[in-house]
């Protein structure tokens, strides 16, 4: 049995979840990897966290210095969360000549080329596997079993904040605000929810899934965005009454040297499998070009489920001989020959509020015509107003360019009393 001295970095959400699965699992480890975790200290400001999970005292710290000079400890778990101070306790953990474990997905987005240069010139490792899709193992996955394969495409459910608010709205018909609430209460929102309802959190994933999936660099300002705020019950009513659910989705393309990446709302068909991913769950669906079409599902966010995901790195970089690296790209620099693309193609949902008189309807539609686009379905619904009528126009698929100039011409026809909304659909 082979002894391994961790210290903890926050006993947050995460950072105690990772707590409980070592006191409650540690002889299972022991008997399935030979490892004994021992957790020698726990760096946190707040004692009330250490007295809700019994830490001893002599394990308890507010002081950085304690677990650095802890010759006992070969790996911290940073489970702070943001970039500072996080980033450089990091960097001074490394210079002790310490691996870290991180579920730091914005640090890792934002900053890995720094990391990963501190963590080569001092020989350690640096393991996150628990910074995207919570409790999955797609980290390892993509870096250990998918190598027969260029990997074509990733759509993911990737935050479990946004994927809880859309499944409440949808099934018990919950308001959006009361949705989030219970998220945070749940452990599973951000400390500032907006990373999580606009998008970010994911953004920072796909950046970091996409890049180990393609093999190039997928820097942060190269992934269009659109968070879940605009999302009203209606669309979803309407989603619902054309066979569809509304989730976020996290979408990276690879078509030779082209590269896609974009996070927004989406409308999936009810018979595809990520229209079956409620609440907190996540899943990932990839596409490589032997494997074929695979799904990855299970709890995005959590204590416990991301707690396992820190401790399954523990475990590895605990065996590690020599440690991997480098199967992350994300210095910002694009790799020669790769292109992004911007004018990605989609279908659509457009939700307009127009004027309950004939040819208004087909107004609309001829612009869309005019632009290129072409209709695939049209629903009409009263509106709330008199002589108003909501009518939601689905379209085949189009370019970003091509909606951009025909919503621009539609916002201001007469016959148009407000666009609602525009809604990719898969
Ligand atoms: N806020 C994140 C989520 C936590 O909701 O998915 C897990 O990364």
């Amino acid at each position: 049995m082979k002894k391994i001295g961790i210290g903890i970095m926050g006993l947050g959400v995460v950072g105690g979840g990772t707590y409980e699965i070592i006191r409650a699992n540690r002889e299972a480890i022991i008997a399935s990897d030979g490892i004994a975790i021992e957790v020698k200290k726990v760096l946190e400001l707040k004692a009330e966290r250490m007295d809700k999970l019994n830490v001893p005292a002599a394990a308890r710290t507010a002081n950085l210095d304690d677990l650095l000079n802890d010759g006992e400890i070969s790996i911290v778990v940073e489970t702070m969360g943001g970039i500072e101070p996080a980033k450089s306790f990091i960097l001074r953990a490394f210079a002790a000549g310490k691996s870290v474990v991180t579920a730091n997905k914005e640090l890792l987005a934002k900053h890995w080329a720094e990391l990963e240069k501190a963590a080569k010139k001092n020989g350690v490792g640096l393991y996150f596997e628990a910074s995207c899709v919570g409790g999955v193992p797609i980290i390892r996955a993509l870096d250990l079993s998918m190598q027969a394969n260029v990997i074509q495409q990733i759509t993911g459910i990737i935050n479990g904040t946004t994927n809880y608010i859309l499944t409440k709205m949808t099934e018990d018909g919950s308001d959006y605000a009361a949705a989030l609430k219970e998220a945070q209460n749940l452990g599973y929102a951000e400390a500032n929810p907006a990373a999580d309802v606009d998008g970010w959190d994911a953004v920072y994933k796909l950046s970091i899934l996409s890049s180990i999936a393609f093999n190039t660099c997928v820097p942060l300002d190269r992934i269009y965005r659109e968070g879940i705020t605009r999302i009203s019950a209606e669309d979803i009513a309407y989603a619902k009454e054309m066979g569809y659910r509304i989730k976020l989705l996290a979408i990276g393309k690879l078509n030779g040297k082209k590269v896609e990446a974009h996070v927004h709302p989406c409308l999936v068909p009810e018979e595809h499998p990520l229209a079956g991913v409620r609440n907190s769950y996540n899943a990932v669906y990839l596409t490589g070009d032997h494997v074929d079409d695979l799904m990855f599902y299970g709890k995005g966010a959590g204590a416990h489920p991301t707690g396992s995901a820190i401790v399954s790195d523990i475990v590895y970089c605990a065996g590690q001989k020599k440690h991997r690296y480098a199967f992350f790209k994300n210095d910002g620099k694009l790799d020669k020959g790769i292109k992004f693309v911007d004018d990605f193609a989609s279908k659509y949902y457009i939700n307009v509020t127009v004027l309950d008189k004939a040819g208004c309807l087909a107004k609309v539609a001829g612009v869309l015509g005019r632009c290129g686009v072409s209709l695939e379905q049209v629903l009409q619904k009263d509106a709330k107003g008199k002589d108003k009528a909501v009518v939601v126009y689905m379209t085949h698929e189009s370019g970003e360019k091509a909606i951009a100039r025909a919503v621009g011409i539609i916002d201001k026809l007469d016959v148009v009393e407000r666009i609602n909304n525009i809604i990719r659909v898969i």
